[in-house]
């Protein structure tokens, strides 16, 4: 009986201690492989967006062309200005600051007024993170914009980039969604993202008029060939969700005031 006591003492023993240093191993190597998980997420995205500015290819070293051609600059998107000082804004790095975190955060975001809420969103950041590319004369060639809108399942997160003249699409990717892969996820096919390069997002009044359209567009009609995308099969929802948030962060509540400033400058 003692005996027996004494194996069951053990076993308990042995299964606690297997416990806790499997705990620790867990715990440890959560926190040693954080550092990597930060910098592997940061270089993800850096390719996603340089894929999307037509700059990514065999060979391109992420972090030197983003060292050497890209400004990353913070929008207050209350004013459309370029914020020339972060840290007087509370903003210490521009280069980790998280746009999600803030849109979170009531002191650093306000809610979007339901009317104007087009993409679902609820809040949005005061300041956002934009991304300009120059050329090798210095000048702007392109602007990066993050986007973000609900779609059928998900919030989608992504980049829109616009040429030199701010209107001209040079290419849209998705980093993050919850689409259902074949229908809405095909928001990453790069066949269709293919179909984006040269879409026109404003009509000549400076209203948002690229959407992606049920069915296809008309190849015949000159506006559709101009400003509009093929709809993705199956996947209205989704669609209508990626038209909307192209409206929203496009227009006067999202980066149309900051475009038209940029714009004015000679940009
Ligand atoms: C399991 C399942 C997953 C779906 N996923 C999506 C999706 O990710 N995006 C979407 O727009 N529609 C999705 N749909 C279809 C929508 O319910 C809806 O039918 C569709 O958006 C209508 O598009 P259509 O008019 O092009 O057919 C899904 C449907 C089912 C049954």
């Amino acid at each position: 009986m003692s005996a027996n006591k004494e194996s069951i003492g053990r076993v308990f023993t042995v299964a606690i201690v297997l416990c806790v240093v499997s705990a620790l191993f867990v715990a440890g190597s959560v926190v040693l492989l954080r550092p990597d998980q930060a910098a592997n997420k940061l270089l993800d995205t850096q390719t996603n967006i340089l894929t999307a500015a037509g700059l990514y290819g065999d060979g391109v070293n992420v972090s030197e062309v983003f060292e050497q051609r890209i400004d990353i600059r913070l929008v207050d998107l209350r004013s459309g200005e370029l914020v020339s000082d972060p840290a007087a804004v509370g903003i210490a790095d521009v280069v980790t600051y998280d746009q999600g975190v803030a849109t979170k955060d009531p002191a650093r975001s306000e809610a979007i007024p339901a009317e104007r809420d087009i993409a679902k969103l609820k809040r949005k950041a005061h300041f956002a993170k934009v991304y300009l590319i120059k050329g090798n004369d210095g000048a702007l060639e392109k602007v990066v914009l993050p986007v973000s809108g609900y779609g059928l399942w998900s919030t989608m997160y992504g980049y829109l980039v616009l040429g030199a003249d701010l209107n001209t699409v040079v290419g849209i990717t998705f980093t993050e969604h919850g689409e259902t892969p074949g229908l809405g996820g095909e928001i990453d096919n790069p066949k269709w993202k293919a179909l984006w390069p040269g879409k026109k997002i404003y009509d000549d009044a400076g209203n948002v008029v690229a959407h992606l359209k049920k069915g296809g567009i008309n190849k015949e009609d000159p506006l559709d060939v101009a400003h509009n995308v093929d709809g993705l099969a199956g996947a209205t929802l989704t669609s209508d969700g990626v038209s909307h948030l192209v409206k929203f962060w496009l227009g006067d509540d999202g980066f149309g005031p900051f475009l038209k400033k940029l714009k004015a400058q000679g940009a």
